[in-house]
């Protein structure tokens, strides 16, 4: 008998096919994303899940899961799947690392160029009609912040943080790096993280949201920061105190900060971030881009195919 496997969005990509014709393959269609309460009912009799990372897969879901044999999730972060319950069940799981690499450090860096030169705010002011004789090019006029020649700090040296290193170095930036692994990196001067955020004059976020970094750029932290420094997060939402934050832009202790992750996704209309004109806010696209977003589900469906084929996932985050 056929393995039932349920994917929870419909892909790109081309693999997908290939995986109609090895299981018993149910995909939600929509619209929309799916509902949790969906998530539960399916995976009462499936062995399968291919998720993505709006689906939350906590102890009390998986222990609802009774038949649930591997999980591949369409991400780099799990985050919002308990590893530990499922290794305790034996459960492999599968994520996507390595494509979406540069699609993300672009992402950053755009963020960073973004909150530096005041883009999102200059094409406001256009589109508002404020751009008029009496408010036009003056030497003052939406003056903003310069990169080159400014120094970045780095916060998680992987292949992600490493990428937006090699664009820093070609916009003339000085590098500054720190790892919780403590990871030594050509062209990146590795310091503390305290020195980092003393020192930097821009502050990018590339580690992994698990327990020991949730709000590890908190009140005390962020207080640290060199005065008028700007803060860019394509990472998790989580690893930041968003409120604290939000309080040291209104401070004017930061510059400005770009964001694409957030503690709660969508982001609530009462997020303190939503309306500070300082920050640059985009709905977690580091990884869209038509061409990465294939890869990843071609490579979150091959983790289910060798599952399926009983061989171990070519990437599963649980040994
Ligand atoms: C991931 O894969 O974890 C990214 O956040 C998607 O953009």
């Amino acid at each position: 008998m056929n393995k039932k496997v349920f994917v929870t969005h419909q892909l790109p990509g081309e693999r997908i096919h290939e995986l109609a014709e090895l299981c018993d393959l149910n995909l939600w269609m929509g619209p929309g994303l799916l509902p949790p309460e969906e998530l539960r009912e399916e995976l009462e009799d499936c062995h399968g899940l291919l998720c993505l990372l709006t689906d939350r897969l906590d102890s009390s879901v998986i222990a609802g899961a009774e038949h649930l044999e591997f999980v591949s999730s369409m991400s780099v972060g799990v985050d919002h799947i308990d590893v530990n319950a499922m290794s305790a069940r034996g459960i492999p799981v599968g994520n996507t690392p390595g494509v979406l690499v540069d699609t993300t450090a672009d992402t950053a860096f755009a963020l960073l160029l973004a909150a530096a030169r005041r883009v999102g705010e200059a094409d406001r002011f256009v589109r508002q009609g404020n751009w008029r004789e009496e408010n036009a090019w003056a030497p003052d006029f939406f003056t903003g912040k310069d990169v080159s020649g400014a120094t970045l700090g780095i916060v998680g040296l992987g292949a992600i943080g490493q990428a937006v290193a090699k664009r820093a170095q070609g916009f003339g930036m000085e590098v500054l790096g720190w790892s919780r692994s403590g990871r030594d990196v050509p062209g990146v001067n590795s310091v503390s993280l305290d020195e980092l955020l003393l020192r930097s004059d821009f502050v990018s976020v590339h580690t992994a949201l698990v327990p020991e970094t949730r709000h590890m750029l908190d009140a005390e932290r962020i207080a640290s920061m060199k005065p008028g420094a700007v803060l860019v997060n394509a990472a998790r939402g989580g690893i930041v105190d968003e409120v604290a934050l939000a309080e040291a832009l209104v401070r004017g202790h930061l510059y400005a900060a770009g964001i694409d992750v957030f503690e709660r996704e969508p982001l609530p209309a009462d997020n303190p971030l939503l309306h500070l004109p300082n920050v640059v806010l985009t709905p977690h696209i580091g990884s869209a881009t038509t061409i990465t977003r294939a890869r990843m589900a071609d490579l979150a469906v091959g983790n289910i195919i060798a599952a399926l084929g009983g061989e171990p996932m070519p990437h599963c985050v649980n040994p």
